[in-house]
């Protein structure tokens, strides 16, 4: 079974979706750690429900990127971590994290890459006023939302949709995608292994 991390920094709705489908046995994984660089995050008290051991740092008292990613790279070994699933972890992954986890780390994101990159792509996407948007997960490379794709699915904007409605219809999909795919992946790893 693959020991898991997953970042994040806001809501954690796919850290809830991620443990939930290990519950009801779809995803064959266990959680290691959350890690969050945000002491007011949401999914922080989402993990202290799901007793998954957190390690929850502040950017700003650090000298430097390397410095908190070297930290993380320590904890995550202390647990034996294979794979790193990013979940709404809004910063950019560093050479330290990137070495040592190479092509280790995923990431989902609310559009169909390489459209609307960055923050916000739900709002982005709704003003571009683009008919069809998604979700996509990749590996994680040195770019922002760059790294070769794993899975990707569309949805149809509708004239009716307002930002709110897309938001939800983008959530739904990811919730029940990025389980699945992480699933996917360490499947086909164990036939290749
Ligand atoms: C998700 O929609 C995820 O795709 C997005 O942040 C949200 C986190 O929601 N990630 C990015 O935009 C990465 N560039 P959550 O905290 O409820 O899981």
């Amino acid at each position: 079974m693959k020991k898991i991390a997953i970042f994040a920094s806001g809501s954690g709705s796919n850290f809830q979706a991620i443990m939930d489908s290990i519950k009801i046995g779809n995803l064959d994984a266990s959680v290691e750690l959350l890690v969050c660089d945000r002491q007011d995050a949401y999914v922080l008290e989402r993990a202290n429900r799901e007793q998954t051991p957190i390690f929850c740092f502040n950017p700003k008292s650090y000298e430097s990127k390397a410095e908190f990613e070297s930290e993380i790279v320590l904890e995550l070994n202390k647990r034996n971590v294979d794979y790193i699933i990013l979940a709404g972890y809004m910063r950019l992954i560093g050479p330290t994290l990137l070495n040592e986890f190479s092509n280790r780390i995923i990431n989902i994101h609310p559009s169909l890459l390489p459209s609307f990159p960055g923050k916000d792509a739900i709002g982005q996407a709704f003003r571009a006023g683009v008919k069809v948007t998604g979700v996509t997960i990749h590996f994680v490379d040195e770019g922002m939302d760059t790294g070769p794709i794993i899975a990707q699915e569309a949805l149809n904007i509708d004239e009716s949709d307002t930002e709110i409605t897309l938001a939800e219809k983008v959530h739904e999909i990811e919730h029940r995608l990025y389980p699945e795919t992480i699933q996917a992946l360490f499947q086909k790893l164990s036939v290749i292994n």
